[in-house]
């Protein structure tokens, strides 16, 4: 709009250039040279072939040509917002966690919200979990709790991830369907694979159809430690409850909206943030040590399960607020990288053996999504706190190591010789005892694959229930192959007949299959 009429000239050829002047700034190449044209490629002649000199041309098509990134492996689809975290209280009894240290304290955050199965260009309301990663920029370096809004998963090792979604993700043939649960991949997989039920009964729940981002919860799933300044440890489970309250649609209005504005969520995150309707998350806590989780009848490292509430209460401990979006999609939204094993001083890992793999997972696929070992160095990765190293190098090197040393121990003083060791502040992990004969082996309380999924169904209302039954109608309904669809029912059984039924009239399915065989006894669990 401040382009004036009078600042635009027309070319030989009629194009359009616009000049700079006033407070319009110089058009320049990427090393800051002017341009003085814009709409024509350098030529012999006007009618001439193209010339290898131009620079200015071969530059803006060299970037160009660059311009896209592997998407993420999975949760391609994703949309952020930064904000930050306020600490209600201290926990200093529990973690000596800085974030957790003094009531008021405010942690920039970043979050970032994501389909799973999609591709970057998908829809926004399709049936599916939706990542919930929050990078907490803390005072003692990055921590990101690299969560769901469904806080069990479909496996329990993670050598199993691989499977998992590229059984969920386009077939490999015919390379569809894009971002759907309905086929018979994804359901071969988990019918094959009983460990899932638990999650499957989530996900045909109204939660994987949000009606918004905002109106979601979040869990960070796997136990993880907090460990205070005497070394004491205490088992965590940490939860992301909305203040808004949760919300669904239902699948009819999903499939419409999906159709009508395949954007509907980043819209709305975005829409609510620029009217200064903030979104807020508490921060919840579940605490218990070691003798308490050797209670359970299940095992705390097992993804595939929760921790009973009416057990083990949520404590809330401090509120997340987004209050910006971002600047820029890609230089944000895009390149942020998460991981798990990004964790500070009083937090530390559980032998979840889920957690340990995603571990190794994160930093892997991000050299190849971000192409450099410096993602750290972009601005949304960077610690907002002092960073001193002696890594150097690499591509796109923009924080090497300053003074004249690049390794230690070394003889050089404060100004030259470069950081050091701290007792006192530096990270050490958690002295936890092993031992064991190394085999390949889960624990034997891992095995009970249905109990937790029928308390799951048995606490949900009526209306709720209905829901779940259909979408296993419908989505089992596309899947082409009898067996598959029998096989789920099978396991079905083991979690409540009477939904079992509903779901093979719903299919047509000619004979009631056997239930599937426990791998172990079931526990009696009554609705809470
Ligand atoms: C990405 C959550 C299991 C590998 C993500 C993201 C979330 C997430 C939220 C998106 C991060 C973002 O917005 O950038 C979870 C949860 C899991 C789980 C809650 C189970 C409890 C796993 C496992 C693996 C894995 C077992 C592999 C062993 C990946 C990879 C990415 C990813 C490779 C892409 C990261 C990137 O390109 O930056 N996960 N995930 N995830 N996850 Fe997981």
């Amino acid at each position: 709009a401040r382009i004036a009429d009078a600042e635009i000239q027309r070319g030989q050829g009629g194009e359009t250039h616009q000049l700079a002047g006033g407070d319009v700034p110089v058009l320049t190449t990427q090393q800051g040279i002017p341009v003085a044209d814009d709409q024509n490629s350098l030529r012999t002649g006007p009618r001439g072939p193209t010339l290898l000199e131009d620079f200015h041309f071969r530059e803006k098509i060299f970037h160009f040509d660059h311009e896209r990134i592997p998407e993420r492996v999975v949760h391609a689809r994703g949309y952020g917002a930064h904000g930050f975290f306020e600490a209600y209280e201290s926990l200093s009894d529990i973690t000596h966690a800085d974030l957790f240290q003094r009531k008021g304290e405010r942690t920039p955050a970043f979050v970032r919200f994501s389909t799973v199965a999609g591709n970057k260009g998908s829809a926004d309301l399709a049936r599916d979990v939706r990542g919930f990663a929050v990078k907490l920029y803390t005072k003692e370096g990055n921590w990101d709790l690299v969560g769901n809004n469904i806080p069990v998963f479909f496996i329990q090792d993670a050598i199993k991830f691989p499977d998992l979604i590229h059984a969920a993700k386009q077939e490999p043939d015919r390379g569809f369907p894009q971002a759907q649960t309905a086929h018979d991949n994804f359901w071969d997989f988990v019918s094959l694979t009983p460990e899932s039920t638990h999650m499957l009964l989530w996900i045909m729940s109204d939660r994987t159809i949000p009606r918004s981002l905002r109106f979601m919860e979040g869990f960070g799933v796997h136990t993880f430690r907090l460990v205070n300044a005497e070394g004491k440890s205490t088992f965590v489970k940490f939860h992301w409850k909305p203040k808004q309250g949760m919300q669904s649609v239902v699948w009819n209005e999903a499939v419409k909206i999906n159709g009508a504005d395949p954007d509907f969520h980043r819209r709305d995150l975005w829409n609510a943030i620029l009217a200064g309707d903030y979104p807020e998350w508490e921060l919840g806590l579940q605490l218990f040590d070691e003798d308490f989780a050797d209670r359970f009848d299940f095992d705390v490292l097992d993804a595939t399960k929760i921790i009973p509430e009416e057990l083990v209460p949520v404590r809330r401990v401090g509120r997340l607020v987004l209050d910006r979006v971002v600047d820029n999609f890609f230089a944000e939204t895009e390149q942020v990288a998460f991981c798990t094993q990004n964790i500070v001083p009083g937090i530390d890992f559980s032998n979840d053996p889920l957690l340990q793999g995603r571990n190794f997972s994160y930093l892997d696929t991000q050299l190849k999504r971000l192409g450099s070992p410096n993602f750290t160095h972009l601005p949304i990765n960077a610690p907002k706190t002092h960073v001193a190293h002696f890594q150097q190098d690499g591509h796109m090197a923009m924080r090497n190591p300053g003074g004249r040393a690049n390794y230690e121990p070394n003889s050089w003083g404060s100004k030259i010789g470069g950081p050091r060791e701290s007792r006192e502040r530096g990270f050490r992990s958690y002295p936890a005892a092993d031992s064991g004969e190394k085999r390949r082996i889960r624990a034997e309380l891992f095995a009970d694959h249905y109990s937790q999924a029928r308390q799951f169904y048995l606490s949900q209302t009526e209306v709720e229930q209905t829901h779940i039954k259909n979408a296993f109608v419908f989505e089992l309904s596309k899947v082409e192959t009898t067996a598959i669809r029998a096989r789920v029912v099978s396991h079905l059984l083991n979690v409540d007949e009477a939904l079992a039924r509903k779901v093979a009239d719903g299919l047509g399915l000619e004979a009631m299959p056997q239930a599937a065989p426990p791998a172990r006894e079931l526990v009696e669990t009554q609705p809470s």
